[in-house]
């Protein structure tokens, strides 16, 4: 039987984090002994944000040096750079003949976009959501493993999918988001501000390069409070999120211990933070050593990726005579 295909992208705009690792890296680690997997950096992507390119090439050479380093066998998927795979160009052409601008309008990432960059609200940005239907209907995947900020997204590209089909005939798959657990992930900032990201408040993101003293004491300032009041409460998000981080890399008694002391209304947050430091401290060093060795041999980072990148060609350019017989453009 074939396998099911599967893609999932990172924009290079600055470094990898926590939020990444656990909503998108750690299923692309799992999916790869699985499924047929493309893998790839989104530089066409950041160029609607981030136009400014001095840091662009580092930046491409890091995400895959730490996907590496995540654990991402270069054998076993492609992986590769957005750019270096035309036929995306091409099919995102066609897709947005199919996209409307009072849709592209509505969706919350421009619209936040917006505010964000009053001074350049390019047309890029408003079809961000169609450069990534093309990259994933380019391989035709129905395997997107993403974080929740994606699932609108990922709700998009379905609906152009479908009207792809509807116009020219069954061509594509319908692509869905994807985590193994239930719901996607969402990693909130430590400052309980919001989903932690690349470029916002730096000291309430923990990025995959941060030492050990710098997770320690990102960790020990964050958001808390006095404690719960009742015995059973509900958690707020900002210390859900502090128990969601332990779960994900803390020992399982450690935190039952923590998830009983809050329940019976005796937790001591900063005893909790600073083991979730220790623990956090040692689950991020391998990686942050690994990826510093591998993003130094730019040999091998350019070998993997002009291999990544023939293996996703392959595939794109079979999905593009698809298209083009179904669009009738196949003279
Ligand atoms: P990007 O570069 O913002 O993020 C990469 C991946 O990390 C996930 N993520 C998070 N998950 C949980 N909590 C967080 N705080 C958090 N922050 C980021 C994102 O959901 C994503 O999975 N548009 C995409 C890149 C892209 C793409 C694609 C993804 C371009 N084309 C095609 C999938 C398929 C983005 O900006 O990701």
């Amino acid at each position: 039987m074939e396998k099911e295909i599967v893609v999932s992208g990172i924009r290079p705009t600055g470094y990898l984090h926590l939020g990444n690792y656990f909503g998108a890296m750690r299923n692309y680690v799992r999916m790869q002994d699985e499924y047929n997997c493309y893998f790839f950096v989104a530089d066409w992507h950041s160029l609607t944000t981030h136009p400014d390119t001095k840091e662009l090439k580092n930046s491409v050479y890091r995400v895959l040096a730490e996907n590496i380093a995540c654990g991402l066998d270069p054998e076993k998927v492609a992986l590769y750079v957005q750019s270096d795979v035309k036929e995306i160009a091409e099919l995102y052409l066609y897709l947005n003949m199919l996209a409307y601008k009072g849709e592209l309008e509505k969706v919350p990432t421009f619209k936040d976009k917006v505010r964000l960059q009053p001074d350049n609200v390019n047309a890029g940005l408003l079809t961000y959501p169609v450069l990534m239907t093309a990259d994933i209907l380019i391989h035709r995947a129905t395997k997107v493993p993403v974080g929740k900020d994606q699932e609108q997204h990922l709700e998009m590209a379905r609906n152009f999918a479908e009207r792809f089909n509807h116009r020219y005939g069954e061509t594509f798959p319908l692509p869905y988001a994807f985590n193994y657990n239930t719901g996607l992930v969402k990693i909130m900032s430590l400052d309980g501000n919001g989903k932690m990201s690349k470029s916002e408040n730096q000291m309430a993101t923990i990025f995959l390069s941060d030492d050990d003293e710098l997770i320690r004491k990102k960790i020990m300032k964050a958001k808390t409070d006095a404690g719960p009041q009742e015995n059973n409460s509900d958690k707020p998000d900002y210390i859900d999120n502090l128990f969601t981080l332990m779960n994900l890399v803390s020992k399982e008694d450690t935190l039952k211990k923590f998830e009983d002391d809050f329940n019976n209304c005796n937790i001591r947050y900063g005893d909790m933070k600073k083991q979730l430091a220790e623990d956090m401290a040692l689950f991020i060093h391998p990686i942050r050593e690994k990826a510093a060795a591998i993003q130094n041999d730019k040999v091998s980072l350019d070998k993997i990726m002009h291999e990544g990148a023939e293996k996703a060609r392959a595939s794109a350019s079979k999905t593009l005579q698809l298209i083009k017989e179904s669009m009738g453009l196949n003279y």
